[in-house]
């Protein structure tokens, strides 16, 4: 692995450092992507399965589908570029990770500062009351679940046409124009608004640096980009860093 010379000086000063993610951090997990040749948008139609007009004409459908989402997600386990990622905590001063993913294997590999842009599929609410509903819960469930106010309740994540979370979205953007180094790890960025956090780190000064097994649409705006399996490049990554710092 080749580190560039800026990238090295970068790495020598850097205190802020994010981390981007996308589906492909959680591909080695054995979570599917959303886009390529293998890519849930591929199999199923976002419209009938990820928006609120899709939950409220078919709510059973839409749970049948995050049922099937949360089993395999339950089943998995973070990988090694999860793990890499929360040990860049004992590295650099303040490493958040900023993530459209609603897998919780960041949360569970144990990074402390997580913004997670489209929710999290592990929590839901009542779409009437706004009362929160856990995980277990639901699984376990075979019917349909309503809340005790009556309203139904549903996943707690960002569907197509929905706001991102308001307060999530600010200080995520307030940490990435912070920010000395900024990693994008797993992701197409092709979905707006979240796909702005790179442009966000770019406008105030800090470093891109991509890692995707292939080119992105962001590949010719970062830095420098690491071609390869997430699972892979960012231990393989950690390792030099360590080196930098080290002066060996
Ligand atoms: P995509 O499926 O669009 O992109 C996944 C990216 O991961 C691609 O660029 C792959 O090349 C790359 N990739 C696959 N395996 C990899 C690996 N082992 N190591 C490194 N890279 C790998 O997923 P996202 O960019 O996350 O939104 O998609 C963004 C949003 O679109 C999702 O959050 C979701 C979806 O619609 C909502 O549900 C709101």
């Amino acid at each position: 692995m080749n580190i560039p010379d800026e990238l090295k000086e970068r790495i020598k000063t850097a205190k802020n450092v994010a981390v981007f993610t996308g589906a492909g951090i959680s591909a080695e997990s054995g979570i599917p992507t959303f886009r390529g040749k293998d890519g849930i948008w591929n199999k199923f139609r976002p419209e009938e399965l990820a928006n609120f007009d899709a939950f409220i004409k078919n709510p059973e459908l839409v749970w049948e589908w995050y049922n099937h989402r949360r089993k395999i997600i339950s089943e998995t386990k973070p990988n090694n570029g999860h793990f890499a990622i929360k040990e860049l905590e004992n590295i650099f001063d303040d490493v958040r990770v900023i993530t459209q993913n609603v897998d919780n294997l960041h949360k569970r590999a144990g990074s402390k500062a997580i913004y997670e842009l489209h929710g999290n599929i592990e929590k839901n609410f009542c779409i009437k009351c706004k009362k929160r509903f856990d995980f277990i819960e639901l699984i376990e469930s075979d019917k349909l679940l309503k809340c005790d106010c009556g309203g139904l309740i549903r996943p707690g994540v960002v569907w197509f046409g929905e706001m991102l979370p308001e307060k999530v979205f600010a200080e995520a953007e307030n940490f990435a124009r912070k920010t000395d180094l900024f990693f994008i790890v797993g992701t197409s960025a092709v979905v707006y608004p979240a796909a702005l956090m790179p442009i966000y780190a770019k406008e105030s000064g800090s470093y891109l640096i991509e890692i995707n097994i292939e080119a992105t649409e962001i590949t010719y705006s970062v830095h420098h980009s690491f071609f390869g399996q997430s699972g892979e490049v960012l231990p393989e990554l950690l390792e030099k860093i360590k080196l930098i710092l080290t002066g060996e």
